[in-house]
């Protein structure tokens, strides 16, 4: 079970994401963000948001994150972070949820936090229900 995330994984995954959200290009909105997701294996990817001067080519953090992961190796996401400094816990965009939902169950650990602490914990189900995905297509 995904859900059953060991502290030590818990606080590597963090870390990660607090780590490479220093290395975000973002120079338009000047909101950085990290993300790390844990892979099948237990390997940690990590990614940062790739801002560009044409505004729409710009990624997110967790885009970043997932395709080190798929570059890597990894097929499936067993828990996400997410570092970021708002007032309120900063979630995956729309998008970004797409895309765990790719690789990841409804039942895979979102957390959030921002540089000092972890601030919200979802599971990928209460971030995206009822979602579209692989197993809707035909074989
Ligand atoms: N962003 C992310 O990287 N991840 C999120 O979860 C929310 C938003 C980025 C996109 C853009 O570079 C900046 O934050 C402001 O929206």
């Amino acid at each position: 079970m995904s859900d059953a995330l060991a502290d030590s994984t818990r606080d590597a995954l963090l870390a990660a994401a607090r780590a490479v959200r220093a290395r975000a290009h973002a120079p338009y909105s000047r909101f950085a963000v990290g993300a790390a997701v844990l892979d099948e294996q237990g390997r940690i990817h990590t990614g940062c948001n790739v801002e560009n001067a044409a505004y729409p080519q710009g990624w997110c953090a967790e885009t970043s994150a997932i395709a080190a992961m798929v570059a890597a190796g990894g097929r499936r996401i067993t828990a996400v972070a997410v570092c970021a400094v708002a007032d309120e816990p900063v979630t995956p965009c729309g998008g970004c949820r797409q895309r765990i939902r790719e690789f990841a169950d409804d039942d895979c650990p979102i957390l959030v936090a921002d540089e000092h602490a972890l601030r919200a914990r979802f599971t990928l189900g209460q971030l995206l229900p009822c979602s579209f995905g692989p197993t809707h297509l035909p074989r």
